[in-house]
């Protein structure tokens, strides 16, 4: 079969979050394709298919990036408030769960579908299972090379979006396109790293597998209070995902356990109350028994409090308040929920998310923007989208 040619105003690659909301805002109507047979897979498992699709709380300093500043504008232009009136434009019920955090009360699905019904209503066009090819650019034009059904065409278009997301999850449909489109254009990129992810102990922790307890987890500068989960492989739970993020190969991460709790003060108090009370088992009414156990072994201080001198328990109430341990590594983006690093902002208009290339743009994951996790990196996607919408 011969390939057809088309032209379009605007071709968008990949319908996920940002590239249908670009599709969504696209003066001009656009088109916008994905290799997967249905657009949005991340929406569906999101949020444990409840899509938390923002977070009341959204603001700039919720976002990591070698510029903190580049997200502003489109965050402040396309706002949390602007997606939730969507939302309730749709007629979507939704709940916030915890800490500003927005979820459907139905199903991720609904998002989509609001997604989809915006794209028909801008006069835009979907299509899927659609393989992009050859990307050819004579100065002007973008010529995009799509096989769809076994047939081949060559889409010309001035506007080409990028909105292929991150590394996180391949057999979702993620593929590393966007940045190799960036590394065509000469555009430069930031080292991509695995984000939102547990993080690995070899087979320290095996023995507390399941366990879960409150935490603040410190990486880098940047702490948060949020619960803890011990797995086979080592670490896990908001705590780790969000400090994750922040996290460098080879450095340590600090864990104070149940902050805001005097946990030395009490295990010191219990000693001048009843002495002859086991040590792990009094810090086991505190903390889980298993940890508590752990905890009491590992540092050495184990027995009837009155036989631990002030010394061995400040030695435990350290390991409690400042427990310092060193990842072995990541899980890598088989299991990440984003892709920190990536197209380099220096080469992109905050404004108009256009790139040095005239007509070339970069949307959502694929950029060097990686939010907190609690519903900022799709606020990140529906607000570089739909400002990309705007100029295209
Ligand atoms: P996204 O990954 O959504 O879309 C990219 C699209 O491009 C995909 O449809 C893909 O198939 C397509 N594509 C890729 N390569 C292609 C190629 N070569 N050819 C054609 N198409 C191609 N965030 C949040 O705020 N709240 C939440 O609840 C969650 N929950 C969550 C759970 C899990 C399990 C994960 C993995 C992630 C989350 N996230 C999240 C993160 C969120 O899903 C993510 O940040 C956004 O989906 C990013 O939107 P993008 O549109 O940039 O990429």
């Amino acid at each position: 079969m011969p390939a057809g040619r088309l032209d379009v105003p605007a071709l968008i690659l990949g319908a996920g979050a940002a590239g249908m909301m670009c599709a969504a805002h696209a003066g001009t109507g656009a088109l916008v394709v994905d290799h997967m047979p249905v657009p949005g897979e991340k929406i569906r498992i999101s949020g444990g298919g409840r899509c938390n699709f923002t977070n009341l709380h959204t603001a700039p300093e919720n976002f990591l990036s070698d510029n903190p500043h580049f997200a502003k504008s489109a965050l402040s232009r396309y706002t949390q408030w602007d997606f939730i009136d969507l939302v309730q434009r749709h007629g979507i019920a939704w709940h916030e769960k915890t800490l500003g955090q927005l979820f459907c009360d139905g199903s991720a699905r609904q998002i989509i579908d609001l997604l989809t019904a915006e794209i028909a209503a801008a006069g835009s066009e979907l299509w899927l299972d659609t393989h992009v090819g050859e990307i050819a650019h004579d100065g002007h034009r973008f010529t995009v090379t799509l096989t769809r059904g076994g047939r081949e065409t060559q889409v010309r278009t001035p506007a080409l979006v990028v909105a292929t997301g991150g590394k996180s999850i391949p057999k979702i449909g993620a593929t590393g396109l966007g940045y190799r489109i960036a590394a065509q254009f000469g555009l430069p990129l930031v080292p991509t790293r695995p984000a939102l992810v547990p993080l690995t102990f070899g087979d320290s922790f095996t023995d507390l597998s399941g366990v879960a307890v409150n935490a603040r987890i410190a990486a880098n500068g940047a702490a948060f209070d949020e619960a803890l989960l011990f797995t086979h492989r080592g670490l896990s739970g908001p705590a780790i995902l969000q400090a994750s993020s922040y996290w460098s190969e080879g450095g340590e991460i600090a864990v104070t356990l149940c902050p805001g709790t005097d946990l030395p003060g009490t295990l010191r108090a219990e000693r001048g109350r009843a002495g002859r009370r086991d040590v792990a088992t009094v810090l086991g009414e505190l903390i889980p028994k298993r940890l508590a156990e752990h905890l009491t072994v590992a540092a050495g201080v184990t027995g009837r409090l009155a036989d631990l001198s002030d010394a061995r328990l400040a030695a435990l109430g350290t390991q409690l308040a400042d427990w310092r341990l060193r990842p072995t590594g990541t899980e890598g983006y088989r299991k990440a929920e984003v892709t920190a690093g990536g197209v380099s902002t220096a080469a992109l208009s905050s404004r108009s998310m256009e790139s040095t290339v005239p007509g070339l743009f970069f949307v959502g994951e694929v950029v060097d923007v990686t939010g907190w996790l609690g519903g900022y990196n799709f606020q990140w996607a529906w607000s570089s989208g739909w400002a990309a919408g705007q100029a295209i």
